[in-house]
C-alpha cells in the first residue's frame, strides 16, 4: 500500500521523492535560430537582433539592499538602465551623495530609484519594508539583490570574539537569509515568478591568501548553500536563486584594507591571472544576466566573477 501513495503522489516519477514532481512548459519563443527559420519561409518576418531584448526588465521592480553605496549601488544603476523601477535598502537613516546623484540619473533614464531604510538584520523589519515596496506595486517584485555585507575585522581565529563573529554572521547569513524569504513571500503571492541574486563572494568557495577572515568566508559559504537550498524550494514557483561570487574589487569594505596595506593591491592583483583586481562596473553584465530572462534556465547556480582568482 505504502508504494501505491508513493507512485500516486509522485505521478509514477520516482519512489521516495516526498513532493509531487510538477513538470512545467518548455517555454518556446522565436528568437535566435528560431528566427532565422521562421525568415527563412517568411520574407515578410522582421528581422531584428533579440539578444538585448532578452535583458531588459521594463516594468519590473528590483530591490537591492546595500544599495547605499559599493557593488549594490552599482546593481542599482544596473537594474535601472536596464528599465526596472529600483529600490535600494540600507541601514543608514538617509542616503548617501553618490546615491543621491545615482537616484537622479535614473529619473533622468526615465525610471526611478527609491531609497528605504532597514538593517538587514531585523527579520521583521526587513520583511516589513519589503512588503511595503510590494504594496506599493500591486504586490509585485520581479529582481531582489541581497547585496548588504560587511566584512569584520581581520584577527586570529583562536582569539576572534564571539559577539565579531556573530555580528559577521548575522548580516551576512542572517541577513541575506531574511531579505530572501521575505522576497520569496511576495513573489510566491503575486505568483509571477522572479530572479533572487544573493551576493556571496569568491570567499566562499576559497580562502583569500594571508587574510585572516575567517567569519567573512564561513559567512559566505552559508550564503552560496542558501541560495541552492532556496533555488530548490522555490523553482516550482518560478522563482529562480542564484549566488553571485566576486572577487577582489575596490569599494569601501575593501578600501578599508587596501587604504591601510596600499601593497595589498599588488598582492591580490598577483593572484589571478589578469593581473589586477576588479572594478565595480565589471558586474554589470553579470547582474543584467541573472535579474533578466536572459537566464531564464539558470538556478541554484554560484557564478564566480574574479578575474580567475579562483582557478589557479
Ligand atoms: N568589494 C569586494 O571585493 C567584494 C568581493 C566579494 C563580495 N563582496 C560582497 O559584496 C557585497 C557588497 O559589498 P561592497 O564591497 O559593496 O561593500 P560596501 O561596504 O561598500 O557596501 C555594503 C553595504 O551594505 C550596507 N549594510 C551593511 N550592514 C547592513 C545591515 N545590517 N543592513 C542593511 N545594510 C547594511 C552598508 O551600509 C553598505 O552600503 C557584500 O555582501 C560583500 O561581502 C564584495
Amino acid at each position: 500500500m505504502a508504494s501505491t501513495s508513493a507512485n500516486t503522489s509522485t505521478g509514477g516519477l520516482g519512489i521516495g521523492v516526498r513532493s509531487p514532481v510538477r513538470l512545467a512548459a518548455v517555454p518556446h519563443k522565436e528568437i535566435g535560430v528560431a528566427a532565422a527559420l521562421r525568415a527563412a519561409d517568411d520574407a515578410d518576418f522582421e528581422v531584428k537582433p533579440a539578444i538585448f531584448d532578452e535583458f531588459k526588465l521594463t516594468n519590473k521592480v528590483g530591490v537591492v539592499t546595500g544599495g547605499n553605496g559599493g557593488l549594490g549601488l552599482e546593481m542599482c544603476v544596473t537594474l535601472a538602465e536596464l528599465g526596472a523601477k529600483v529600490y535600494a535598502i540600507d541601514i543608514h537613516a538617509s542616503p548617501s551623495s553618490d546615491f543621491k546623484a545615482a537616484s537622479a540619473f535614473a529619473t533622468r533614464l526615465g525610471t526611478s530609484l527609491q531609497y528605504r531604510t532597514a538593517n538587514v538584520t531585523n527579520q521583521g523589519e526587513i520583511g516589513q519594508v519589503i512588503e511595503q515596496i510590494a504594496d506599493e506595486n500591486d504586490g509585485k517584485i520581479d529582481v531582489v539583490i541581497a547585496a548588504a555585507g560587511v566584512l569584520g575585522r581581520e584577527h586570529n581565529v583562536e582569539e576572534y570574539p564571539a559577539e565579531e563573529f556573530k555580528a559577521v554572521i548575522d548580516v551576512n547569513c542572517n541577513g541575506v537569509f531574511y531579505t530572501t524569504q521575505a522576497a520569496a513571500r511576495q513573489m510566491k503571492q503575486a505568483r509571477s515568478g522572479g530572479s533572487i541574486i544573493l551576493i556571496a563572494s569568491m570567499s566562499g568557495t576559497v580562502t583569500n591568501r594571508d587574510m585572516k577572515w575567517a567569519p567573512y568566508n564561513t559567512s559566505k559559504a552559508a550564503v552560496i548553500q542558501m541560495a541552492r537550498s532556496m533555488a530548490c524550494e522555490l523553482g516550482p514557483d518560478r522563482i529562480r536563486v542564484n549566488s553571485l561570487s566576486p572577487g577582489h574589487i575596490r569599494t569601501k569594505m575593501t578600501a578599508a584594507v587596501l587604504d591601510k596595506q596600499p601593497e595589498t593591491e599588488a598582492f591580490w592583483a598577483s593572484l589571478n591571472p589578469l593581473g589586477r583586481i576588479g572594478a565595480v562596473h565589471e558586474l554589470r553584465g553579470v547582474i543584467a544576466w541573472l535579474a533578466s530572462d536572459a537566464s531564464s534556465f539558470c538556478t541554484g547556480s554560484d557564478i564566480i566573477v574574479s578575474g580567475g582568482h579562483t582557478i589557479w
